[in-house]
């Protein structure tokens, strides 16, 4: 009676495998289920889904000098937010007015909210930082802003080097380009053999104008919390930059888009995506050809490719600190100095695209419709990139415009987690308003 029962369902598993809410499996998740198969590396589904966010063994690419632990994320989830340690602005007037989320927004799936990110130097906030404006007090020059538009903190275990360029990071994309670390002070860091996230954030607390020593985790209340998730480290090294950036990229690993309809799908959830997303999928797998780069289970590649794209400067908004001169504006060779890796950006992910509202490094897009258009046509917009350093895969692709529709509504819905905000802390231990702590902001965002 059991053997015959177990007999029925494994062949009703085979030809109608049901889910646990008991959606029958249509052509189309099987047409999906073999594009996906026959995309992946591993040969398997199962390459595409994420660990649960608190799942830390599964956690790819973390630091062996920096596990994953929760004392760490904890920690790391306040400090990424905290205003407090705002102590090295250019002018007294912004202290302890930003922090690194004033241009990593959660609401905005941790991207600014706007073409460009400005930290200190700016005030204001809007209802996700899309109305943030250069303070008076400061000049252009003056201001914390980088020549590309922010890079989303989702999704980050994928990211073993960190930027656009990938330059931080000992490892991974990185090995070989020994010889440039010292070119910079930027990447010496790089010498000291670090994953790209610890490498990354070291820096970023110092170029974003932020101090963390012992006398500040005392007054802000961050003592204990160090002490918790940092014992074996000697208290005279305990309360640093240093260790904040460790805690801030335990924070990123586990900040992942697992609840999006295409990851329930990929569990089993057939009834997670519609049709329509499904079709566009497929599409994605196959002839549109996105998954020879972006090819990840956050859909990115930690590899440089070359798609033509306008830089931050050549924008038609008001933007700060860039240029034609400006290193970004050559992605990869600009880090590497190899004239063959100019023009070539990191392939990024691809999840809570909707949130970002600007897109590719130059915010060169503002509809995801615009950029499927863009890679549908393969003509780069850039028109003084030589053709060399463009890649092989970025060519007319021949979609219809109903073809179109579809992948843009498997971009915009298919890949959104709408809990994103989960990830975000409901106060830091400053008790001060945050991402923003500016009198326009604490307005803007009803906080005090
Ligand atoms: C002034 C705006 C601004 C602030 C403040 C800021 N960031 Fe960023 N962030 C950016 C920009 C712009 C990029 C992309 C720059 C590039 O690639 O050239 C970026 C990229 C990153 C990346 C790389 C992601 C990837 O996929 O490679 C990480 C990690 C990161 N930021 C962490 C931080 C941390 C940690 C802080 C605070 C210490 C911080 N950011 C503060 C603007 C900002
Ligand atoms: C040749 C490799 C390649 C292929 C093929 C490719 N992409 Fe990309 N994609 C990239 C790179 C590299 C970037 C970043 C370019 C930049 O900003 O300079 C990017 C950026 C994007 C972005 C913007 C993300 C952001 O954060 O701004 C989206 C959306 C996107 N790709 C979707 C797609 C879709 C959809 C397809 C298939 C039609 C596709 N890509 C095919 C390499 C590729």
């Amino acid at each position: 009676m059991k053997k015959a029962l177990i007999l029925a369902s494994v062949v009703a598993s085979t030809f109608w495998f049901s889910c646990k809410d008991d959606h029958v499996v249509t052509s189309v998740d099987k047409d999906l289920e073999s594009a996906i198969t026959a995309s992946s590396p591993s040969g398997d589904i199962s390459h595409y889904i994420m660990p649960e966010s608190d799942d830390y063994a599964n956690l790819p690419n973390q630091d062996v000098k920096n596990p994953v632990t929760a004392a760490k994320v904890e920690l790391g989830r306040m400090l990424f937010f905290e205003t407090g340690i705002g102590l090295n602005p250019k002018y007294p007037v912004s202290k302890q007015a930003y922090s690194c989320s004033s241009c990593h927004v959660p609401s905005m799936s941790f991207t600014a909210g706007r073409f460009q990110g400005i930290a200190d130097g700016a005030v204001g906030f809007g209802d996700h930082g899309e109305s943030r404006v250069k303070n008076q007090h400061y000049n252009g020059s003056e201001v914390d802003a980088q020549g590309a538009r922010p890079l989303p903190t989702i999704n980050l275990t994928y990211v073993t080097n960190a930027l656009w360029a990938g330059s931080f990071g000992s490892y991974g994309t990185n090995v070989g380009t020994e010889s440039v670390w010292n070119l910079d002070t930027l990447t010496a860091l790089n010498h000291k053999g670090f994953e790209g996230l610890e490498a990354n954030n070291q820096r970023a607390l110092v170029v974003h104008r932020q101090v963390i020593n012992k006398n500040i985790t005392d007054s802000l209340g961050y003592t204990a919390m160090f002490d918790a998730a940092f014992p074996d480290i000697p208290e005279n090294e305990r309360y640093s930059l240093k260790t904040g950036a460790f805690a801030i990229a335990a924070y990123f690993r586990t900040i992942l888009t697992n609840q999006a309809p295409f990851q329930r799908w990929l569990k089993g959830d057939y009834a997670a995506m519609n049709d329509q997303q499904k079709r566009g999928a497929v599409l994605f797998f196959t002839k549109a050809g996105c998954n020879n780069c972006h090819n990840s289970a956050s859909l990115n590649n930690m590899r440089y490719e070359g798609v033509g794209v306008n830089n931050l400067f050549q924008s038609p908004y008001d933007v700060f600190r860039t240029d034609i001169n400006d290193a970004r504006n050559l992605g990869r060779g600009g880090f590497t100095k190899n004239p063959d890796d100019n023009y070539k950006f990191k392939v990024p992910q691809l999840y809570n695209l909707k949130h970002f509202g600007f897109y590719f490094h130059g915010a060169s897009k503002t509809s995801l419709r615009d950029v499927v258009e863009y890679f549908n046509k393969g003509i780069p917009e850039n028109t003084v990139i030589p053709a060399s350093q463009i890649s092989k895969n970025f060519k007319p692709l021949g979609l219809t415009a109903e073809e179109m529709d579809d992948l843009t509504e498997f971009l915009e819905n298919g890949l959104y987690d709408a809990q994103i905000e989960r990830y975000a802390p409901s106060q830091v231990m400053s008790g001060n308003c945050f991402p923003n702590n500016d009198s326009q902001s604490k307005l803007d965002m009803g906080c005090n």
